[in-house]
């Protein structure tokens, strides 16, 4: 049996984890766990760089608001996208510059827009009249990108359902921006979360590149695209690698007008794989032939994407002594809708071994819920500072 226990999408990283490191790791902070690696983090934004020249990555905080995620991009000269007051609060902490910050988010109260600017954000984004007409008085210290939607039903979240105009009513927009004295800087979109191909973002970008010829004609000066999120991870099928994967978002790119700043805002990319949880069984029955392996955490706890993220974990048991039973994982509430994985064979475990969930750095933590007065897990970070300086 093999002791790695851990290993990423990316092939570069075999994470060095053993059993003995993840066992001193519940030992010391308790279960249930979620251990962010940096490495990964580092290793996921130099992948998606590389794949994406002349991209500034905006790392989206929304799946995974940590501090050690913030820390680790910001050494990096990473930027950051923020939607909400909280999210604001946590860069402010980290010592962000505001100026390396946009606010994505669609639909806000004048207070988010207020917070926001006092933080030092300039550059939001807007998909509406009334939207646009927020920052009439804010527009001497703003500047907007216009949200276009391109409908994606691929993609694990089609995030298009929600926002975003139609590509036909930019021109109105913009006219009416113009009356407005509020300055559009650029157009941005998201064309999904954990899109499957990068075909979506190929028409994005090809529909936006006639709609900035056209605006400039139009005498509106247009400099920035934004790309979004959407880039996906391997939970279960393995994907192309990302450098392969943005092959034809590159082509699309080199299509475009020259004097656009290009910027993208991936959040899952980053996070998902830097993520592991640990959880430990807490209680089992054998119920209709099959053993019910109750856990600490569950589909109200970091499972919980695979409820609203529709994401599904693989989970390995940390102790394996390849013998299996049919087996269910459930989670730690009363409510029976909490069960992890239905159908799975596993080693007959006993009341104090450990799962391990991988991928799950992204709409996890971020999404839990405190449901039943149950914990939520702890998260935890590892390697924050890089391999050169531990070294030192
Ligand atoms: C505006 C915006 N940007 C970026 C993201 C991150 O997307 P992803 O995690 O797919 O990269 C999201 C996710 O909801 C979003 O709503």
């Amino acid at each position: 049996m093999s002791d790695q226990i851990l290993d990423a999408t990316n092939p570069r990283l075999q994470a060095p984890y053993d059993r003995r490191g993840l066992e001193a790791l519940m030992a010391r902070f308790g279960s249930p766990l979620v251990v962010i690696d940096c490495d990964i983090v580092r290793a996921q934004f130099h992948a998606l760089s590389e794949a994406l020249p002349g991209v500034d990555l905006h790392y989206a905080l929304k799946p995974l608001p940590e501090r050690c995620v913030v820390d680790t991009l910001k050494a990096l000269g990473g930027f950051f996208d923020l939607a909400t007051n909280g999210e604001v609060d946590l860069v402010r902490k980290a010592g962000v510059d505001p100026r390396r910050c946009i606010h994505t988010h669609p639909i806000k109260r004048d207070s988010d827009i207020r917070e926001a600017i006092r933080f030092g954000v300039r550059t939001f984004v807007a998909d509406n009249p009334d939207e646009l007409g927020k920052f009439v008085r804010h527009r001497a210290r703003s500047e907007v990108l216009l949200r276009v939607a391109f409908r994606n039903p691929a993609a694990a979240a089609d995030l298009s359902r929600k926002f975003g105009c139609e590509p036909e009513s930019v021109p109105a927009l913009l006219d009416l921006a113009r009356r407005l004295g509020v300055k559009v800087v650029g157009l941005s979109f998201h064309v999904g979360s954990q899109t499957p191909t990068p075909d979506m973002h190929v028409r994005a970008i090809d529909s936006c590149r006639e709609l900035i010829i056209a605006a400039r004609a139009a005498g509106h000066s247009l400099s920035v695209l934004d790309i979004g999120g959407g880039f996906p991870v391997t939970y279960q099928e393995p994907l192309p690698p990302i450098h392969e994967f943005c092959a034809p978002i590159r082509d699309a790119l080199a299509k475009l007008p020259s004097g656009l700043r290009l910027i993208a805002e991936p959040g899952r990319f980053i996070a998902g794989p830097a993520g592991t949880s640990l959880s430990t069984v807490v209680g089992r029955a054998l119920r209709d032939g099959r053993w019910w392996f109750y856990l600490d955490d569950g589909l109200y706890g970091s499972y919980n994407g695979q409820m609203f993220d529709h994401a599904m974990y693989a989970i390995r048991p940390l102790r394996d002594d390849g013998s299996r039973v049919p087996a269910v994982l459930a989670g730690p509430t009363c409510d029976s809708i909490d069960v992890v994985r239905e159908e799975i064979e596993l080693p007959l475990l006993e009341i104090g071994d450990v799962l391990v969930g991988r991928t799950m750095g992204a709409y996890t933590s971020s999404s839990a819920t405190d449901f039943n007065f149950i914990r939520r897990a702890k998260v935890i970070a590892i390697n924050e500072k890089p391999e050169s300086e531990s070294a030192e």
